[in-house]
Order: structure tokens, then C-alpha cells, then sequence
């Protein structure tokens, strides 16, 4: 079961992290936001000026795009979770480095753990790296859905590109939307286990074995 109360204990108890360089420079850590039981989470790359300003990840024009892409395929910010790969900004907005990603992904991964999502769509390279555990592009990846193991529970991980990329390639958002409009059938067949199985029917008194129920048109 996702666990809220446990979610906003740890992001409290880590709302002054020392881990790396970045405790330095940021105004504060920017944990993640949404509904803490999703079944769907995206995970991006890091916090912008706006995300360490506001303390919340995606508010700035890649976040509007997120929305609407969302709005798209008939959900809102608040039906998902966010979180990025780092929780801290890079100063400048530079590339998260190597050293930082590895001191941060406790994080990330317990927020995995502790939300419980059947869908986590990777936002970029740096995700994406991440989450597969493979070196290969977001180029080569997007849109192809992997099953994975996260937080000790089975996911379909699904990259995408980062919307801060798309933003203003109207091909790269072409490609995007396309994708995303994938989700929703992701979302379903992990909400809609196999139907279990009907026992096979007892023999009728006299009339010998039942037939088996494929061959009588149960499925
Ligand atoms: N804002 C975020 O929170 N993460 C990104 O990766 C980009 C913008």
C-alpha cells in the first residue's frame, strides 16, 4: 500500500539534506509533488530558478507544457506524482553531475517505494539513465516501455523526452504528445489484472467428465 504519512515524514526529515554540493547553492530542497499514492510518476531532471524558488517541481514553462500534455490525455497534475532526479538546483541550471545524481538516488528511489506507482514515464536522459540502469539515449528509447524493477516492486517504466526539450522543437513535441498518448493504456492493463481462472466444473451425475471450459466458450 503507498504510504502518504511515511512520504511526508521522510521528505521532512530530509528538508535540510547535506548529501552533496548542491545544500550549498539552493534555497531549498524541492522533494516532489502530486498525489502520493499515483499510479503514474514522472521523474524529470532537476529544479529550475521557479522550482527552487516555489519548493515544487515543474511550475515553470516545461510544468505548463506537463500540464497540458497531461490535460491532453484527460488528466490533471494532481491525479500524478513529480519528482525529479535531483532535489536540489544546480546552480545556473547546469547538467546534474555524476557525484550529485549518486548521492541523491536514495531519494528518489524511496519515493518510489513509498508512492507505489505501476507507471513511472522518465523525463530525459538523465531519468531515464537512471531508472533503466542502460546507458542508452532518450533518442533511441522514448516511447518504448520497459518492465522494471523500482522500489522492490515491478513497474512499466515508459521514457519520454524532457517537455523542457520539446518546448521548442515543434518535431520533438510532435514526438512527445505521441508518446504520452500512450499512457493511458499502460495505466489500464496494470489496473486490470487477468481474470482469474474458473475451477473446472465438477462432473455432472451421469454424464462423465465436464467439458473443459475453452470449449465451452468461457474464453
Ligand atoms: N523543472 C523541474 O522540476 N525539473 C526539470 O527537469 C525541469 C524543470
Amino acid at each position: 500500500m503507498p504510504d502518504p504519512a511515511a512520504l511526508a515524514a521522510y521528505e521532512d526529515q530530509w528538508s535540510a539534506c547535506p548529501r552533496c554540493r548542491l545544500a550549498e547553492t539552493r534555497t531549498q530542497v524541492v522533494f516532489g509533488s502530486g498525489n502520493p499514492a499515483a499510479e503514474l510518476m514522472f521523474v524529470g531532471e532537476a529544479p529550475g530558478f521557479h522550482e527552487d524558488r516555489q519548493g515544487i517541481p515543474f511550475v515553470g514553462q516545461a510544468g505548463k507544457l506537463l500540464e497540458s500534455l497531461l490535460g491532453e490525455i484527460g488528466l490533471a497534475r494532481s491525479d500524478v506524482y513529480i519528482a525529479n532526479v535531483l532535489k536540489c538546483r544546480p546552480p545556473g541550471n547546469r547538467d546534474p553531475a555524476p557525484d550529485e545524481i549518486e548521492a541523491c538516488e536514495l531519494h528518489l528511489f524511496r519515493q518510489i517505494e513509498l508512492v507505489e506507482p505501476t507507471v513511472v514515464a522518465t523525463l530525459g536522459n538523465f531519468a531515464t539513465k537512471l531508472l533503466s540502469g542502460k546507458p542508452h539515449g532518450i533518442t533511441r528509447v522514448h516511447g518504448q516501455e520497459q518492465q522494471t524493477t523500482l522500489g522492490g516492486r515491478r513497474v512499466c517504466l515508459l521514457p519520454l523526452y524532457h517537455p523542457a526539450a520539446a518546448l521548442y522543437t515543434p518535431r520533438m513535441l510532435q514526438v512527445l504528445r505521441e508518446d504520452f498518448a500512450r499512457i493511458p493504456a499502460l495505466l489500464a492493463r496494470r489496473e486490470s489484472p487477468a481474470p482469474a481462472r474458473p475451477a473446472p466444473l465438477a462432473p455432472l451425475a451421469g454424464v462423465g467428465a465436464a467439458e473443459p471450459a475453452v470449449q465451452l466458450g468461457l474464453f
